[in-house]
């Protein structure tokens, strides 16, 4: 069975008698990055505050490595490294005096685990500069070297990659997925740009109004999409899919166009139209993007 690392079980939170979060369910497993997706204030920032024990749900359960966050607090926050809307750091400190300072604070953290984050992170060269130098990549990084030092299995990023420049987001995307990879650690990460969320993640939970939309990996996303063909006889084709495949198409523009859940499929297809004697002049698959998902869960409520 694979190993659970966070669970959330309809998760609720009343701030001034308001519900903000309306019961979010979702799992985490070893080595997932998880993408949590949604437009502004839909409750991300609130959800990974009470996941990182810095404000309390009012209703459900949230159960770190098998410990619940209510009942075994101190025990659940071990496993759990964060950066909660930018990291907490000392400008006119050095990088390695910002590590330092965390590690005297929590004395299972050794010198050595100090090093073996700076080099994990890359951040050798300019570990003795003063963090006031350092670009917001740099201290992007410092962050997570800072969440890192207890050696958590789980890593809480609240909108981590906001006002990096396209460079500084692709380095970080490779650190997130290498983290992943090569140490096993499991990865929630918020975030209101879809195709970062394509591009790093395995898992997506869609919200908005603090109500999970959808779960889903982004494997069964990209497999998902719409197939356009051309053929030398459209109308015949049109049939022939409804008959044999049961899938149904549209003629636009003198071209046969269907939607799939699994476009994997699509090669059988294509043979088959082809034994019915029927000639394939175009075909082409166009995944539908996260984008897409999200407006037709939405109804057109926009995603920035
Ligand atoms: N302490 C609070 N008191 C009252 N309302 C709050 C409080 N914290 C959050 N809210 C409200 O809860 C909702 C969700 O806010 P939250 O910050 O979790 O959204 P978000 O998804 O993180 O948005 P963003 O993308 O802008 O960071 C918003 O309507 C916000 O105004
Ligand atoms: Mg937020």
């Amino acid at each position: 069975m694979e190993e659970k690392i966070l669970v959330l079980k309809n998760v609720k939170k009343r701030i001034n008698k308001r519900e903000i979060i309306k019961g979010i369910s979702f799992e985490i497993e070893k080595g997932d990055i998880l993408g949590f997706l949604g437009p502004n204030g839909s409750g991300k920032t609130t959800t990974l505050r009470m996941i990182v024990g810095l404000s309390k749900p009012t209703d459900g359960e949230i159960t770190i490595c098998g410990d619940s966050i209510t009942r075994s607090y101190v025990k659940a926050m071990t496993n759990v490294g964060c950066i909660i809307e930018g990291p907490d750091l000392y400008n006119y400190l050095t990088g390695f005096d910002n590590l330092e300072m965390l590690g005297y604070m929590n004395k299972n953290v050794t010198k050595k685990d100090i090093m073996d984050s700076v080099e994990l992170l890359g951040m050798k060269n300019r570990i003795h500069d003063k963090v006031n130098t350092y670009s917001l990549g740099m201290k992007q990084r410092l962050g997570l070297a800072q969440a890192l030092l207890h050696k958590p299995k789980l890593l809480v990023l609240d909108e981590p990659t906001n006002g990096l420049d396209p460079l500084g987001i692709t380095e970080f995307r490779n650190i997130i997925i290498n983290l992943a990879k090569e140490k096993g650690i499991s990865i929630l990460i918020s975030s209101h740009l879809i195709s970062e969320v394509q591009l790093m993640c395995n898992k997506v939970s869609i919200i908005n109004n603090g109500k999970v939309l959808k779960n889903i990996s982004v494997e069964e996303l990209v497999n998902s999409g719409e197939v356009v063909w051309i053929l030398n006889d459209n109308e015949k084709g049109k049939n022939f899919l409804k008959k044999r495949w049961g899938i149904h198409t549209k003629i636009i523009n003198d071209k046969l166009e269907g939607n799939f859940d699994d476009i994997s499929v699509i090669e059988n297809i294509n043979s088959s139209i082809i034994r019915e004697g029927l000639k394939i002049k175009f075909v082409e698959r166009k995944p539908k993007t996260l984008e897409e998902l999200f407006l037709k869960l939405t109804e057109g409520n926009q995603i920035i």
